[in-house]
């Protein structure tokens, strides 16, 4: 097995266990961990009773072993967007504050419960009228702003499926997603604030709009004005945000969807150049979200301020800041910006404006800030802080330690959650004020989960003892699992299920092992995707943006290990015979790549080389690359073709 992420996971780092404090008004227990096991679907069941059905569920689960896929909550009817809104404004807590959110430049709004659902009737309102129907894609190109909330939750609320695409990504991508969802509407702003410049986007989606061959599923283009630069027009298709949903009536009688309503598709990337439309569902997805973010956060409502700093363009960005939170009447922070926007000190001033109690980041930021050093933290009053989360790929002990240092004063929880995509909600995580934890590690599945360690061969990785390390799988059915990958259920089949087929076990493509305690730690991809800044991007796709160069010949990707961003990008690409190496043609891939994809999938090294080493069987060896970007004395080359390859790369 070979795993690319080399994380030190193997230095004894201490047990962290709860406070006394913490532990005596946590959301929970010990005890619900055999109460999950001793009845895992009358569990789920329980979690499914914070949610607000208008009609009641009969099974709670129906698991079609032959084609992998479940139906949760069968015959429930609900609507999302209801749970995560009008419920909370019933409830009488309209007043509350749903969402700080705090723009780039400086500016802010406030927006209560009962503003967000007259906002979101009013878009729901709008898109009736355009003639949206439940079961039409929605495509949302927008950076954070809350108009990018508010149509998610119209989306929900109307059943439509929205696809929200990171405002990063470059047009040729956003192409690409639009057209495999055939996307009705898209949604944009007519640009984005970025470091205190205004720069366009809505520009983009005319791009990936038009070309040679124009798109012809997009009826309309429906433009929220940010910053108030001049765009592009369509008559016709294009439409203002402010001449027509802000006009909407604020009413909206809202319909029961089945638990099985498809609620979004959201892009990922896969072993090949083609990203995979992850289908999430409406009641499982939402039951999960609900209630790992009320354990696992332990989220007081009406008490704490939470804020997760992901952008909506990951599922991050989903299922905690919007499903999540929202369903359980959360008052959170949402920022628009980079956090060295205007300057470092960004981030701890809007925790101290807002008394930020739950702060859940990447390990990439974490290590950030430690490179700006810890003066800048310290400059602000941070007491408010009683719980911290990671999210994206292994946290690294040294970062682990200093989270709980600076940001937590020593003493707070510290949450590693492992989760995908396609897992929808946090799957393998500690219980801050029950589980010691232990800084690296995922330590154990949350109730109501069932994780295993396994060899090729299906055997468990023995747990305690021997410390082995094996392939994650997900050995039963969970709520907010992925339905699909939409228009290629063979695809689907094929990833995540054809693995342990006979067994019935989901393969997350991740490696993991047992340590001495039968603790949990996730080692990172067994596969060819590449985690950059808690970003997945798969070398497939990096090859075919550099292959499709006229320079290049053949291309390989590695990611290789960077002490900020995890792993970082390394290209090595043979030119065409004729074409010209030199720093000219490498910042031009390193561009092409950035153009093609985004500039977060921007290779850190491009190295221009005559040959790349392969298998006899033509297969590239990405293992001998690796050892070579990351500067160490290579593995093994006997299955190579040529040995020598290696001399005239390194030379
Ligand atoms: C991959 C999923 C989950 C939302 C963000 C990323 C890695 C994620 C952890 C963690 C170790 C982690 C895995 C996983 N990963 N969280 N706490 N510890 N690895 O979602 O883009 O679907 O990527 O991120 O490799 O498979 P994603």
């Amino acid at each position: 097995m070979t795993v690319t992420n080399t994380t030190d996971t193997k230095k004894d780092s201490g047990v962290y266990p709860p406070s006394p404090q913490f532990a005596a008004t946590a959301n929970t227990d010990a005890a619900i961990y055999e109460k999950a096991w001793s009845d895992r679907l009358a569990f789920w069941a329980e979690q499914a009773d914070r949610l607000q059905w208008d009609k009641p569920y009969g099974q709670v689960l129906d698991w079609d072993t032959e084609e992998f896929v479940a139906n949760w909550f069968v015959d429930g009817k609900l609507n999302v967007a209801v749970n995560c809104v009008d419920r909370h404004v019933a409830a009488g807590n309209g007043d509350r504050v749903a969402i700080h959110w705090e723009g780039e430049p400086g500016d802010s709004r406030s927006i209560t419960y009962a503003q967000l659902l007259a906002d979101v009737s009013r878009a729901a309102n709008y898109f009736t009228e355009l003639g949206l129907s439940a079961g039409d894609r929605v495509a949302i190109y927008m950076p954070m702003v809350p108009e990018a909330i508010v149509t998610m939750l119209a989306c929900a609320r109307l059943g439509l499926m929205h696809s929200v695409v990171f405002a990063g990504f470059s047009s040729a991508a956003l192409r690409a997603r639009i057209d495999d969802a055939s996307a009705k509407l898209v949604v944009t702003t007519d640009g984005q604030y970025r470091r205190g410049q205004a720069a366009p986007l809505k520009g983009a989606v005319d791009e990936a709009l038009g070309g040679e061959t124009p798109n012809e599923t997009v009826d309309h283009v429906l433009v929220v004005r940010r910053c108030g630069i001049d765009v592009d027009w369509t008559d016709g298709r294009d439409l203002w945000w402010d001449e027509t949903v802000v006009a909407a009536s604020p009413e909206h009688a809202p319909a029961a969807f089945d638990s099985e309503q498809p609620l979004f598709v959201l892009y990922t990337s896969g072993t090949t150049g083609k990203p995979k439309g992850i289908v999430h569902t409406s009641g499982g997805y939402l039951t999960q979200t609900a209630y790992t973010h009320h354990y696992v956060f332990d989220h007081k409502p009406g008490k704490d301020v939470y804020w997760c700093t992901a952008d909506i363009g990951w599922v991050t960005g989903h299922s905690y800041i919007v499903y999540g939170p929202l369903a359980n009447g959360a008052t959170q922070v949402v920022y628009e910006g980079t956090p060295n926007s205007p300057n470092e000190h960004r981030h701890f001033e809007i925790i101290e404006k807002y008394g930020v109690s739950i702060y859940y980041t990447a390990p990439t930021l974490v290590r950030t800030f430690m490179k700006w050093g810890r003066a800048i933290p310290d400059a602000h009053d941070l007491s408010s802080i009683r719980l911290l989360g990671s999210v994206g790929e292994p946290i690294n002990p040294e970062a682990w330690r200093w989270f709980r240092e600076v940001l937590g004063r020593g003493e707070v929880p510290i949450v590693d959650t492992w989760w995908q995509t396609e897992t929808g909600a946090i799957m393998i995580a500690p219980l801050p004020g029950v589980t010691a934890a232990k800084p690296g590690a995922a330590m154990t599945p949350l109730p109501g989960i069932s994780a295993n360690i396994v060899d090729d061969e299906a055997n468990p990785v023995p747990r305690g003892g021997a410390e082995a390390s094996g392939y994650l799988v997900l050995d039963q059915p969970w709520p907010s699992m992925l339905r699909g990958i939409w228009g290629d259920m063979e695809r689907y089949r094929e990833t995540y299920w054809s693995r342990y087929a006979d067994r019935g076990w989901y393969f997350a493509g991740d490696g993991a092992r047992y340590d001495a305690d039968g603790d949990l730690w996730v080692l990172g991809r067994v596969d060819d995707v590449m985690n950059v800044s808690g970003h997945r991007i798969s070398t497939a796709e990096v090859e075919s943006a550099l292959v499709g160069h006229t320079a290049v010949a053949e291309a390989a990707v590695v990611g290789a290990a960077d002490e900020t961003t995890g792993q970082g990008i390394v290209a090595f690409v043979i030119l065409k015979s004729g074409a010209s190496g030199g720093d000219d043609v490498v910042a031009e891939l390193k561009a092409e790549v950035a153009r093609e994809i985004s500039p977060i999938a921007k290779p850190r090294e491009v190295k221009i080389v005559p040959e790349l080493p392969k298998t006899r069987s033509g297969k590239i060896m990405r293992r001998l690359l690796r050892d070579i970007a990351e500067g160490r004395e290579l593995g093994d080359t006997s299955t190579l073709v040529d040995p020598k390859v290696f001399d005239a790369i390194k030379g």
